[in-house]
């Protein structure tokens, strides 16, 4: 693991960008893999920025992210779907056809979500996966269990996901109790990785994730076994390791 601890947003944003910007350049067509969440917001606006200078384009880039919430339309305010376009599809040359999130309200859950792994394969297999931690250690919506799970999949989310996520809407009662999520296997097929993570609330994700033992309690542990992954975090979520 290639673990690199910085002092603030920026330094974490630019760190991560610089990869991302260095893969599309060598390799236009490149496939993204995204997440939404607070942690990923500095690095989107960096990609921004260097579109905006002319120095990379998204025009033949493919993106596919990790998870969208069930029962509530794609059009909510806070759903994924908005959520990426507000921060990044709308600014750059990414194409509406090259763009994959989830349908958090699929006809057939089974058959939308083993689709959608099918079209990661089919586009070559994702070459950066930008990941966010949750304080539990939940990657995507893989939330803590007895087993890591293998592909994309219907998710309920646990109490603590629930809490977390509250903050973004009116009511309680109105965070969505059930996501699509990719799996640990489909994310874990990413040939590169990167998880980023920042303040006191994720320090004990981060410990888990790095100094404890590979567990599906801590889903994102299984990151000690894949051989590509960049940890960027700032002093507080690095403050128990
Ligand atoms: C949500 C998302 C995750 C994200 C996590 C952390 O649960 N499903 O993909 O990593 O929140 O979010 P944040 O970066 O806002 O702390």
């Amino acid at each position: 693991m290639d673990i690199r601890i910085f002092n603030n947003t920026e330094e974490i944003a630019a760190a991560a960008s610089e990869i991302i910007i260095s893969k599309v350049k060598s390799c236009p067509d490149a496939i993204l893999g995204l997440a939404t969440g607070a942690s990923p917001v500095a690095t989107y606006k960096k990609l921004i920025a260097a579109y905006e200078a002319g120095v990379i384009s998204f025009k033949d880039v493919k993106t596919f992210n990790l998870d969208e919430y069930c029962s509530i339309p794609a059009t909510d305010k806070n759903s994924y779907y908005t959520f990426m376009h507000e921060n990044l599809f709308n600014f750059i040359d990414v194409l509406e056809e090259n763009v994959h999130v989830p349908n958090g309200n699929p006809e057939n859950a089974e058959e939308y979500c083993a689709a959608y792994d099918e079209s990661i394969k089919n586009a070559g297999g994702i070459d950066i996966q930008v990941l966010g931690i949750g304080r539990n250690g939940h990657i995507g919506f893989n939330e803590p269990s007895d087993a890591f799970t293998a592909g994309t999949y219907k998710v309920k989310l646990t109490e603590s996901t629930i809490e977390a996520n509250k903050i973004y809407f009116e009511s309680e009662n109105d965070v969505p109790r059930e996501a699509i999520t990719m799996g640990v296997q489909s994310i874990t097929n990413a040939k590169e990785i990167i998880l980023i993570a920042e303040g006191k609330a994720k320090a004990q994700a981060i410990h888990d994730m790095i100094k404890g033992e590979v567990s599906p309690s801590c889903p994102a542990s299984i990151l000690q076994k894949h051989n590509n992954v960049h940890i960027f975090i700032d002093k507080d979520a690095a403050s128990l390791l």
